[in-house]
Order: structure tokens, then C-alpha cells, then sequence
């Protein structure tokens, strides 16, 4: 019993990220600031990745302002090995430590089977799973010989579900929920946590367009139990518990993220 209560004392530190490294790509994209913010909020330090330079800088400075905490950018493409190899030797070298990755970059290719030249399919598959692949292991280098670390993988609803134009985008995104349990297996001796989460609909620049046509959209809610989109803020609560101790025995796990839209 006493140790439960101890046990019990540290629940309200059990999402604390105060003094921890994180790393998230695609961080200035509609789901990645929200998420670098909440992560920011935990009190975690941060290595912002994406393409471009010019976008990253002020996101760093308002989360500093916002938040205290350190926040810096990397412009580096996630597909590219050496960029990224040279981002994690870099935060490793500063911060001693990387002590969460979230893989969020990601582009939806999408168009008919039939017209979809192998290039553009390629391109889907090369930054959803090449990418996280290159992601996790340059991070689980770091992690492995550290002997702990946090793992979260933005997959989607569509890596366990077809959809009619989604022959590039729905296999990058199942591959990325199997590469996350693979890894699980192979670091959870490690201390590496490696999970996935698979959120539906939520309106970004990646999905804009779509959901702006009133009967897709229409369509769409009418599909989801809770009856809306989700909201980038509805992500916060799952990414907090993933890269925090509160999921220290989650590994391999998907976590939908999709107002019932998978148990429908
Ligand atoms: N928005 C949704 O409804 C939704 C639903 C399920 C899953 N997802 C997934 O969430 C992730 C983020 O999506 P989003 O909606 O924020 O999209 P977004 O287009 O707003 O952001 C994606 C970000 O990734 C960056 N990026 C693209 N290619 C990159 C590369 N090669 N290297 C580094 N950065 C790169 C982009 O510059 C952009 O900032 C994606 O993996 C997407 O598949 C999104």
C-alpha cells in the first residue's frame, strides 16, 4: 500500500516534460506547431524540423517567448540521411540527450490509381515512411545508447482503411503503424517507447481544399460518432501521454485519435 501511494503522489508529474529534448518534424505544419506548443507547455526543449528555414525561426522565437523554453530550428528534409544525421548530431551534442522524436512530417499524395505516375507514388512513400524510418533510427541511436526515449509517430485512420485515391498515402501511413511496432519490439529492452498516433480529419493546408467542399464535409462529420472534425488541439492530450513517463509500458501501440470514426 505505501508504495502505491508514493506511486499515486507522482501522478500529477506523470506528464512533466520539464528539462526533456524533443524533437518534431514537420513542425511549422498545421499539426506540428500544435504539437511543438504542447510539448512546449509540458516544458520540453525543442528541435523544430521542416523544409524551410524562413518558416522555422519565428515559430522558435514565439514558442521561447510563449513558453521559456529553448526552441530551435532545422531546416532539413526528412528523407534526406545525411541532413538528418547532422540535425540529431547536433542536438545530441548541445542537449547531451534526445529524449523524444515526433515524426509529423508527412504530404498526402493522393489521385487515381490509374493516372498516378511511379514518381509521385514514390514521393508519398519516400517522406511518410522513408522518412520516419530515417527519423526513428538517427534519434534510436541516441536513445538506445542513452537507454530511454520517447517515440510518437503521426500515422492516420488510413493506415488501417482504404479509400478510392489513397493507393500512395493510405500503404506509406500502414507501413508507418508497422515500422512503429517493429521498432517497439526491437528497442522496448532499450527503454525506447516507439507509438503511433493515427488522428482523422483535421484541417490543415494538407487537407484544406477537401474539406472545404460542403458535401465532403457534410459526408464526412456524419461518419465521425462524436460529430465534428477533429481540432488540433484534441491531439495534445495523446501526444502528451506518449512522450511522457505516463506511457512507460505503451509500446507498439496505435492510438486513434478519430471521434469513434474507426469503432463505427
Ligand atoms: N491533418 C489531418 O487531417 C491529418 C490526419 C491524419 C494524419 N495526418 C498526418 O499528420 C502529419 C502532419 O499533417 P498536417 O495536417 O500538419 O500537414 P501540413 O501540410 O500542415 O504539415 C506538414 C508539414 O510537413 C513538412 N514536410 C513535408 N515534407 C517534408 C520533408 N520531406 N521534410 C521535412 N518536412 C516536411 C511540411 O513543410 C509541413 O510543414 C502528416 O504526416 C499527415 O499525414 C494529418
Amino acid at each position: 500500500m505505501d508504495e502505491l501511494v508514493a506511486a499515486a503522489r507522482r501522478v500529477p508529474s506523470l506528464f512533466d516534460l520539464h528539462g526533456k529534448t524533443a524533437i518534431v518534424t514537420g513542425a511549422t505544419g498545421g499539426l506540428g506547431q500544435g504539437i511543438s506548443l504542447a510539448l512546449a507547455a509540458a516544458g520540453a526543449n525543442l528541435a523544430l524540423v521542416d523544409l524551410a528555414e524562413e518558416r522555422l525561426r519565428p515559430l522558435a522565437e514565439s514558442i521561447t517567448t510563449e513558453f521559456g523554453v529553448t526552441s530551435e530550428g532545422f531546416a532539413a528534409n526528412v528523407a534526406d540521411e545525411a541532413e538528418i544525421s547532422a540535425m540529431t548530431r547536433r542536438v545530441a551534442e548541445k542537449h547531451g540527450v534526445i529524449d523524444i522524436l515526433v515524426n509529423c512530417a508527412g504530404v498526402a499524395v493522393l489521385g487515381p490509381a490509374l493516372d498516378m505516375p511511379i514518381e509521385e507514388w514514390r514521393r508519398g512513400m519516400r517522406i511518410n515512411l522513408e522518412g520516419t524510418f530515417i527519423c526513428c533510427r538517427e534519434a534510436g541511436r541516441v536513445m538506445v545508447s542513452q537507454g530511454w526515449g520517447k517515440i510518437v509517430n503521426i500515422s492516420s485512420v488510413r493506415g488501417s482503411q482504404g479509400r478510392s485515391g489513397y493507393t500512395s498515402y493510405a500503404p506509406s501511413k500502414a507501413g508507418v503503424n508497422l515500422l512503429t511496432k517493429s521498432l517497439a519490439c526491437e528497442w522496448a529492452s532499450h527503454g525506447v517507447n516507439v507509438n503511433a498516433i493515427a488522428p482523422i480529419f483535421i484541417r490543415t493546408e494538407l487537407n484544406a481544399a477537401f474539406l472545404d467542399e460542403p458535401d465532403t464535409r457534410r459526408d464526412i462529420i456524419a461518419r465521425i460518432p462524436i460529430g465534428r472534425l477533429g481540432k488540433v488541439e484534441d491531439l495534445f492530450g495523446a501526444v502528451l501521454y506518449l512522450a511522457s513517463p505516463a506511457s512507460d509500458f505503451v509500446t507498439g501501440a496505435v492510438l486513434y485519435v478519430d471521434g469513434g470514426w474507426t469503432a463505427a
